[in-house]
C-alpha cells in the first residue's frame, strides 16, 4: 500500500504523542515528535542564556543547534547536540518557556524545514500544533485531538509521576492553559484545526480505542491513495 503522511495536531496533553507513536508502530511508520524539537531548542536557550528578544542572538544560537531522534529500547529519545535530553526537555522549567520560544518565526522556520525533510519519503506520523496546517498541508490524514482540561491535567500528572516527577495538579493545569492560549493566539502558524482534519475527542475513550480509530482512518486513506 502507498505510504501516507499522518498529521496529529491539538491541545496539550490530549494524547497526541502517545497515540502517534502507537499508530506508527502498528503501521511500521516513523514517528516524529515535533514538540520535542521545540522543547530541545528551549532547553538550549535556557542553558545558554539566549535572550529571545534579541533576534541576532536567537539566529546565532539556532545555527549551533542540532536535534536528532534515536530509538532506545523502544522509546523515542531526543538528542540535542549529541546529548540525550529526553528527560530534561519534559521538566517544568522547559514547559514554562517553550510556548514563548515557539512564537518566534525564525525558530519555527528552522524547525519546519527539518520536519519537512524528515517526512520527505512519507510513511510518517508527526504530532504537534501546525503539522496539518503548515508543515504538511497536503497530509493524507489529519487528526485534530481535543479533551477536557481536567482530564488532560490528570493524565499529564500521572504521566510525569510515572517518569519520577511528582507535580501539583494546579501547577500542571496552569501550564497547559497558558500554553494552549499562547499556542492558539500567536501570529506565526497558530494552533488551529485544519479544515480537512478529523476531530478526535479523547476525553471518554481509552488509549487503545483512539489508536484503533486513527489506524482505521489511516487504512481508509491508504486505500484511497493506492
Ligand atoms: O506534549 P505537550 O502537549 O506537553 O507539548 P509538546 O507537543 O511537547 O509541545 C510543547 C510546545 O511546543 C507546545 O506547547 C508549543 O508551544 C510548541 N509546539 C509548536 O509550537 N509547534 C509544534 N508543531 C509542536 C510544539
Ligand atoms: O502529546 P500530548 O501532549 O497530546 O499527550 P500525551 O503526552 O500523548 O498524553 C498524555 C497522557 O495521557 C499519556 O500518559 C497517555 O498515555 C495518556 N492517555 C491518553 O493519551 N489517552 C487516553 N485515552 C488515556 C490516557
Amino acid at each position: 500500500m502507498k505510504k501516507i503522511i499522518i498529521a496529529i495536531d491539538g491541545y496539550s496533553a490530549c494524547g497526541k504523542s502517545t497515540t502517534a507513536k502507537r499508530v506508527a508502530e502498528e503501521l511500521g511508520y516513523a514517528y516524529i515528535d515535533s514538540g520535542a524539537m521545540y522543547r530541545a531548542v528551549t532547553l538550549y536557550f535556557l542553558d545558554n542564556h539566549v535572550s529571545i528578544t534579541n533576534l541576532k542572538e536567537v539566529e546565532r544560537a539556532l545555527e549551533k543547534i542540532n536535534i536528532h531522534f534515536e530509538n532506545i529500547s523502544g522509546a523515542n529519545t531526543t538528542f540535542l547536540n549529541g546529548a540525550n535530553v529526553e528527560k530534561q526537555i519534559r521538566k517544568m522549567n522547559v514547559s514554562n518557556h517553550v510556548s514563548e520560544v515557539s512564537t518566534l518565526a525564525v525558530v519555527r522556520h528552522a524547525m519546519v524545514a527539518q520536519q519537512r525533510a524528515m517526512g520527505k519519503r512519507k510513511g510518517v506520523v508527526m504530532d504537534g500544533r501546525d503539522i496539518g496546517t503548515v508543515v504538511f498541508p497536503d497530509a493524507e490524514l489529519k487528526v485534530f485531538m481535543t479533551a477536557e482540561m481536567g482530564i488532560r491535567a490528570g493524565r499529564r500528572q500521572l504521566e510525569l509521576l510515572e517518569k519520577g516527577q511528582a507535580l501539583n495538579l494546579d501547577e500542571i493545569r496552569e501550564n497547559l492553559e497558558k500554553r494552549d492560549h499562547i499556542d492558539a493566539t500567536r501570529e506565526e502558524s497558530p494552533l488551529r484545526k485544519a479544515d480537512d482534519a478529523v476531530i478526535l475527542d479523547t476525553s471518554g475513550i481509552t488509549l487503545e480505542e483512539q489508536v484503533q480509530q486513527v489506524v482505521a482512518l489511516a487504512k481508509e486513506k491508504m486505500m484511497e491513495n493506492a
